[in-house]
């Protein structure tokens, strides 16, 4: 039999505008992230940079807005000035975080060719674990600064006369974390944190400051009193706070494994508190309150321990549906919280833990990549406050794939929806988590009325195990037929595990 559903839209019931940017990436130098992956030269398949062409157009097709780079846990004993300057004299290092010889023949410069040619906006982290508040400065004055100062004139002999203007800067990555190289305390983050910020918005002032916020959950952190310390201490410096989640099926149970989203919104709701608490005692002038940015968010479980999780070939997960129906989810749930999520990075852009794989002879789309460019490519606007009416079900404590972490969720609906609205346009993002059976579903306006044709696309597969490989896109974007709507109502049946997405007209 097949479950029945309402979902009502009302234009009134507004949440917020939805940033372009929840729709970024991220590129790390990892595995084969860089070399490999966007960057190859010794590759047939590679242009005059060394760029793969074929991974620059799937990057293009993705729409990625922002891409952060160059990590993650590697910069944090990374120095950007190794990765400058004729690649003849750049010298290797070993790096810590992946343990790997880093050659440096890709560095800030050929990232900017990169970030450039696929059309999206820089956004840097900077070394706060092994680096020092001058380096990161020196940074902002290379990248930033058109000319005068000694770092903006090595810019230029290096053949690059015009500044990068790069906005977006995070202070350090994940540095409330044991594993990070520099780690430090809370108290001792947001000194550092503070007189960084002080030097770098003083050499390009008009940046954007992203502070490295605590996701870590595991017994014996505390990350509310991290977070709490960076909100309190740099309420009047930064621009966003940065989170983190990876989740996983370890223990391969479906129904917990897709209703894990719903965790990073419990988690997004919680900062957001936290977050209007500090803006109470803020001095910010006119500039907007911190937002959030999910700065990693990804599945990442089966990759995660042993020779899977160092040297060429680090991390490299392969995705089937269920994982795409989680990021269709994870995207429903920015959009849901669009008030206070401004930014967003899938991890990583190619191999590790990617939407894009590759090999020498060419690449495939993993499942993954079909919801975010969906999303990249049509959902923009005023995010709804959607209400929707369905079955409910509840899940034990579980492991949400970090090994560490645990969670229970006691109300999980099978339909996990998001609604935008612009230009007279209404875009519905349906994930119907029922393995079993489709939910058909009434879509009701409260006001204005639907009219014309909606276009319907569907990501799906034969069942939730099913991926792409090499030649073998199984799980990909489908354009179904058009459904004409009129009046308040549209009937819909949403097919088992599946993420639908309908558009049209409502006025
Ligand atoms: O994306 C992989 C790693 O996950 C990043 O380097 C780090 O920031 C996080 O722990």
């Amino acid at each position: 039999y097949a479950q029945n559903a309402r979902i009502k839209i009302d234009l009134d019931r507004t949440i917020g505008e939805v940033d372009p940017h929840i729709y970024g990436n991220f590129v790390e130098h990892l595995g084969r992230c860089v070399y490999g992956g966007i960057y190859d030269p010794d590759n047939k398949l590679s242009d005059k940079n060394g760029f793969r062409k074929d991974v620059m157009t799937a990057v293009q097709n993705l729409h990625p807005t922002i891409i952060r780079y160059p990590g993650g846990n590697f910069v944090s004993n990374y120095n950007w000035l190794d990765g400058v300057g004729p690649k003849s004299e750049r010298v290797p290092r070993l790096e810590l975080a992946w343990y790997t010889l880093e050659p440096n023949l890709f560095g800030t410069n050929e990232f900017m060719q990169y970030v450039r040619s696929v059309n999206a906006e820089p956004y840097f982290t900077v070394n706060m674990g092994t680096g020092t508040i001058e380096e990161a400065r020196r940074w902002v004055e290379y990248c930033n600064v058109k000319d005068g100062p000694y770092y903006a004139e090595l810019r230029k002999k290096h053949g690059f006369p015009e500044p990068w203007n790069i906005t977006y800067w995070s202070l350090g990555n994940e540095m409330d974390g044991p594993w990070q190289m520099g780690h430090l305390s809370a108290e001792d983050y947001v000194k550092k944190a503070r007189e960084a910020a002080k030097l770098m918005v003083r050499t390009s002032p008009g940046i954007k400051l992203v502070a490295a916020g605590s996701s870590n959950y595991r017994a014996g952190a505390d990350p509310d009193h991290w977070n709490q310390t960076v909100l309190t201490e740099l309420k009047d410096v930064i621009d966003y706070i940065a989170i983190h989640m990876y989740v996983g099926n370890p223990d391969s149970n479906y129904y917990n494994f897709i209703a894990t989203p719903l965790v990073l919104e419990q988690r997004t709701k919680i900062i957001k508190g936290m977050i209007a608490q500090a803006m109470q005692t803020a001095s910010r002038g006119d500039r907007d309150p911190i937002y959030i940015a999910w700065d990693e968010y990804n599945v990442w479980y089966r990759a995660r321990r042993g020779a899977s999780a160092t040297g060429r070939n680090a991390l490299e997960e392969k995705y089937n549906l269920e994982d795409a129906l989680v990021i269709a989810e994870f995207l429903n749930a920015f959009i849901r919280n669009a008030d206070v999520v401004k930014m967003a990075n899938l991890a990583q852009l190619v191999n590790v833990i990617a939407p894009i794989f590759t090999n020498e002879n060419g690449m495939f789309k993993q499942t993954i990549y079909y919801p975010l460019q969906l999303f990249a490519n049509h959902v923009s606007g005023t995010s709804l406050d959607v209400f929707v009416d369905c079955k409910n079900y509840s899940t034990e404590r579980f492991n949400l794939g970090l090994g560490e972490t645990t969670a229970q969720l006691s109300k999980v609906p099978y339909l996990d929806v998001s609604a935008t609205y612009k230009a007279g346009e209404v875009t519905l993002c349906v994930v119907n988590r029922n393995k079993e059976e489709a939910i058909t579903t009434d879509i009701l306006s409260q006001n204005g009325a639907f009219s014309g044709t909606f276009e319907v696309f569907e990501v799906n597969g034969p069942d939730i195990k099913s991926g792409n490989d090499f030649n073998k896109e199984v799980v990909k974007t489908v354009e179904k037929p058009a459904i004409n709507a009129s009046g308040n109502k549209i009937m819909y049946s949403f097919p088992p595990h599946s993420f639908t997405m309908l558009k049209g007209k409502l006025t």
